[in-house]
């Protein structure tokens, strides 16, 4: 009746249930954090800027970031990744 299989199965049985449990608990609680990041970007110095040959812009800038992302962790964030994408306006086109 109570033999060692009977009781290990329900040593793991609720030791799974109580870790399905905790999972559905940590991820359902993740959607009550509303993340507020807030970033600053300065152009301190512009190095240098040419032209390519294939026609492509190549520019050094030397920039300033201040950014607040702690609102982004949460007991559920393993990594955050962040990059800075530049677009700017010439005459002959609206967006580069
Ligand atoms: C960068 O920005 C921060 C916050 O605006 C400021 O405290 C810091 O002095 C700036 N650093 C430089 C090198 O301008």
């Amino acid at each position: 009746m109570h033999s060692f299989g009977y009781r290990a199965n329900a040593v793991v049985t609720l030791a799974v249930t109580i870790l399905a449990v905790m999972c559905s608990m940590a991820s359902l609680s993740d959607n009550f954090n509303v993340p507020s990041p807030t970033a600053e970007v300065k152009v301190l110095n512009i190095n240098w800027f040419q032209k390519q040959a294939i026609g492509n812009d190549e520019v050094s800038l030397t920039v300033n970031i201040s950014a607040d992302l702690s609102s982004l962790f949460t007991w559920n964030t393993k990594q955050v990744f962040v990059f800075v994408a530049a677009e700017y306006e010439t005459p002959q086109n609206a967006l580069n």
